[in-house]
Order: structure tokens, then sequence, then C-alpha cells
């Protein structure tokens, strides 16, 4: 059974200026360990998806479809069902580790009552397992730093300390949304390889989320590319790199920054995302596309499994886009 198993998903907005289709129609599973990538620009619905996934859509959100945990409902579940879910098995990173932690509580305080409330440790068994997990992130120092309030930490150090609280339960799954994104590029790559280890030694199933296909290279197994809240393509990472079958992903690809190419300008793709407001009708991407026909802007075309755990939801043929 999968781990994580997500049927056409759907995340609506009410706003005074109409429904936000935040995310719409999404499928995925994930098997336990398996690590995924989830990448589309900014506003494509990657956190929308995440969030409703948590159940923690905000108060004019609308969630309907199914995500199956384990084999168990959590969508729109109670929080008898959500909460020990959310408490023991499912852990969330985010691009700001203030967001999560507490400035007004030293990090040992916050770390602690993690394990204290959820596994019924006592305070001092509960300030040990925070130091051994202050270790595994390579904070140095733990056992000191530990007593330090999270404005005391640099960006990247907070960051550690964020990953280690969400690994307090050793979660089945962990969902990391741009969690790298607020850090230079430095910090940046010694926080991604962190993290990869860290995903081989606890062996949890992961979902990245960024908007940088560059950094889903080092750490996926498999890739969903997102626009306009829908599955444009899916496939393993290596072949989605040598060959992407999608003109949205063509342009993501184009936009990756390359050490060979310094000083040159980035590629990125021409227009802006779509309105999510409006309904759509054709395929989200047309208005951008190099090889949209007027075709597109009226038949969105499905998700398609054109070679085996490759897929594409495009008009244009493979050969028409070469
Ligand atoms: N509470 C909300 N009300 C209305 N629209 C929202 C709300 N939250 C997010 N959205 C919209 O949903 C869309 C997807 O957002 P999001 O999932 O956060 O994008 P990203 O891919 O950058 O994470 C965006 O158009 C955003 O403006
Ligand atoms: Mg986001």
């Amino acid at each position: 059974m999968a781990l994580l198993d997500v049927k056409d998903l759907g995340v609506s907005f009410a706003t005074n200026d109409g429904t936000v289709n935040a995310v719409n129609g999404v499928n995925l599973t994930l098997a336990r360990g398996e690590t995924l990538g989830i990448v589309g620009e900014s506003g494509s619905g990657k956190s929308q998806l995440a969030f409703a996934i948590m159940g923690l859509l905000a108060q004019n959100g609308r969630a309907r479809g199914s995500v199956k945990f384990d084999g168990q409902e959590i969508l729109n579940a109670p929080p008898a069902i959500i909460n020990p879910i959310r408490a023991n098995h499912i852990a969330m990173v985010f691009q700001d580790p203030m967001t999560s932690l507490n400035p007004y509580l030293r990090v040992s305080e916050q770390m602690a009552e993690v394990l204290v409330h959820h596994k019924g440790m006592s305070r001092r068994e509960a300030l040990a397992e925070c130091v051994r997990m202050l270790d595994a992130v390579k904070i140095p120092d733990a056992k000191g730093r530990i007593r330090l309030y999270p404005h005391e930490f640099s960006g990247g150090m907070r960051q550690r300390v964020m990953i280690a609280m969400s690994l307090l339960c050793r979660p089945d799954l962990l969902i990391a949304d741009e969690p790298t994104t607020a850090l230079d590029v430095t910090v940046q790559a010694q926080i991604m390889q962190l993290l990869a280890e860290l995903q081989r030694e606890f062996g949890m199933a992961t979902i990245l989320i960024t908007h940088d296909l560059g950094v889903i290279a080092g750490f996926c197994e498999r890739v969903i590319v997102l626009y306009g809240g829908r599955v444009m393509e899916e496939a393993s990472v290596y072949p989605l790199f040598a060959e992407p079958a999608h003109p949205y992903t063509r342009g993501l690809l184009r936009a990756i920054p390359r050490v060979d190419h310094e000083g040159g300008e980035l590629d990125s793709i021409p227009g802006s995302p779509p309105n999510m407001t409006r309904d759509q009708q054709g395929c989200p991407f047309a208005p951008r596309c190099e090889f949209a026909g007027e075709d597109c802007a009226e038949t969105l075309a499905p998700l398609v499994e054109y070679a085996p755990g490759r897929w594409r939801a495009c008009n244009r043929s493979l050969e028409g886009m070469a």
C-alpha cells in the first residue's frame, strides 16, 4: 500500500474577486522512503497542495478529492483522526523557520515540549533526545546552543533547528516547502546535503517543494511539475532532466542557474503565471507556450502515460516539440 495516496485533489479559495482554483485535480502516490519533488513557479499551487494534505488550509479554503495516509482518509477528516497523524507521522519544514519557531522561547523549551507532549517523555529524557537531534543536524556545540533563542542562530543554523524539530517524532513523511529558498547559495547547498543525509539515515518519505529544478536533481527520485495547480509532467528525475516532455518543464530547465554559465542571462520563462480566478478551459500554460496552437486555448490535454513511468499533459506530440 502507498504511504500517501492523493486522488483528484482540488483546492479552491473564496475571495472577493471570485473563486481562486489553486489546485486542480492532482493525483500522486508516494511509497515509504520515497523522495518526490514538486516543482513549479511561484503561484503554481505547490504550498496549497501541501497544506491541503496536512489539513492546514486557510479559513477561506476548501479541499476536495481524497488524501489517504497509510490507507486512512485524512482529507477533511475530524481532528481526532488528523491531529495524531500530524503529530506523529507527518512533519513539515517551511522556507522561513521563524514562522514555526516561537521567538520568545529557548530552543530547548520548544523542542522538548514536542517530546514531552507527544511522546510522554520526562523533561530530562526529552532534552537529551533534543541534543542528539541537534547533533544529527550538525549544529556545533548542540548541548550549549540548545539554550539559545531562535534569533541567536544564523539563518542556516535556524533552518537546521527547524529540521531537527521536525524529525523529533520520527515522521514517516516529511514535507519540505522551499526549505532553502531564504538562504544564500552556499548555505542552501549545505542544507540540501544535510536533508539528503537525514533522509537516507531516517528513511522517511519526503516531498521536496521548490521553484528551482536545480535543487531537485540531487535529492529526488521522482518529480511532478505543477503549473496552474495542475500536473504538467511527471517522471523520474533522470529522464525528466534528459528529455523534458512538456514545454513548461523545458522552460524551467532553462531557468536553472548554471556554474558553467557565469554572468550569462538566465532564461526565465516569458509571460506571467495564470490568473487562477478565471475558469480554466484550455491548457493553463498555453498563453506562454512557444508550441501552443489554437487547440491549446480550448482543450486541456489529459495527463497521459506516454512511456512507462513518464506522464505528460500536452496537446503537441513530442516530435512536434523537437
Ligand atoms: N487564503 C487564500 N486565499 C486566496 N487565494 C489564495 C490563498 N492562499 C493561496 N492563494 C492562491 O493560491 C495560488 C497558489 O498558491 P501557492 O500554493 O501558495 O503557490 P506556490 O506554488 O507559490 O506555493 C496562488 O494564486 C495564491 O495567490
Ligand atoms: Mg509556496
